[in-house]
């Protein structure tokens, strides 16, 4: 593994890899002699807002023996239109990882490739990785494994999260079905490039969660969209997760969320309090998850690209 760009990108085993990683490292938190990221600075490009992701990466790196610089639109070059790839080229001279939250996939794949640097997409447009590999940890300990099982994607089938659950889904082995109306659902061709025959897209909520191991969701206006509010808002109502879709779901469904949440929007109350152990245990996960990631990653130190 040389970058986390994507799910799509990324192979089965190296995703095996990161989980049976990660659980390790949770288990062994405590032993703070496991630094392999000592003497190297990580770059955390961020172009959007966050709180679990800059946390759980700062945190992260610190823990594995590294330094991270926290970099945003409004004190950077980046924010007066410098090109990503002259900020890749200068950060490839100094600093030995990126972790990148940006709008356009193609911004990290272009510098990943100029700097020549380990990179970590922290959410783009286009996916959100290391979210959904924290996810299918919390899987693993929720309900002991995520193979054979059946996901239902609710809400907005066709953002960063639903497209980096397709990926898992296609990859690892477990059902996943996408319940939004059609306007929101991933386009034919996008679906077209999944041959497994794991994902599916079922519009009606409780047809959806019949048998249902998980029930997902995500904010119904992602960062970026902000201009189309009033109308997701009322498009989506009618798919939110809340107690009375839960109890067609299987008896021991577990409802998940990568949070922020908005309740009374994509999730209930009473729901999200009802499942707060399981979306806080996801939100932990971030740590552990991507403490497995940089460890993969992490060149030895003193190695600088450029
Ligand atoms: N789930 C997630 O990525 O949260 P943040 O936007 O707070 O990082
Ligand atoms: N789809 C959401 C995920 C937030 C973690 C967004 O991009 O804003």
């Amino acid at each position: 593994m040389t970058h986390l760009l994507s799910l799509e990108t990324m192979s089965a085993d190296d995703m095996r890899q990161v989980l049976e990683l990660a659980a390790h490292l949770k288990a062994t938190r405590a032993d703070q002699t496991f630094q392999p990221l000592a003497g190297q600075t990580w770059a955390m490009i961020f172009m959007k807002a966050s709180t679990r992701t800059r946390v759980s990466f700062e945190v992260g790196v610190q823990e594995l023996g590294g330094r991270v610089l926290y970099l945003n639109a409004t004190d950077t070059q980046l924010g007066r239109k410098e090109p990503i790839k002259d900020t890749a080229r200068v950060l490839g001279r100094m600093v030995h990882g990126a972790i990148i939250r940006t709008f356009a996939q193609q911004d990290i794949v272009d510098f990943a490739h100029y700097s020549q640097l380990p990179t970590i997409n922290a959410l783009t447009d286009d996916e959100h990785p290391c979210q959904v590999l924290a996810d299918l940890l919390t899987m693993i300990e929720r309900c002991g494994g995520y193979q054979g099982k059946k996901v239902v994607f609710m809400g907005d089938g066709d953002n960063n999260m639903s497209k980096s659950w397709m990926w898992a889904a296609e990859k690892l082995d477990f059902q996943l079905v996408i319940c939004a109306p059609p306007a929101y659902q991933p386009t034919a061709s996008y679906l077209a490039r999944f041959k497994s025959g794991n994902i599916t897209c079922e519009p009606d909520p409780a047809e959806a969660v019949a048998g249902a191991d998980v029930l997902y969701t995500d904010v119904w206006v992602s960062m970026g969209m902000e201009e189309e509010t009033q109308k997701r808002l009322a498009d989506l109502a009618p798919w939110q997760i809340n107690s009375a879709l839960t109890t067609k779901a299987a008896p021991d469904a577990i409802v998940m969320h990568c949070l922020p949440a908005y309740r009374g929007q994509e999730i209930s109350e009473e729901c999200l309090e009802a499942h707060a152990g399981t979306i806080f245990q996801e939100a932990e996960n971030r740590l552990h998850a991507q403490k497995a990631i940089l460890t993969l990653l992490g060149s030895p130190a003193g190695q600088i690209s450029g």
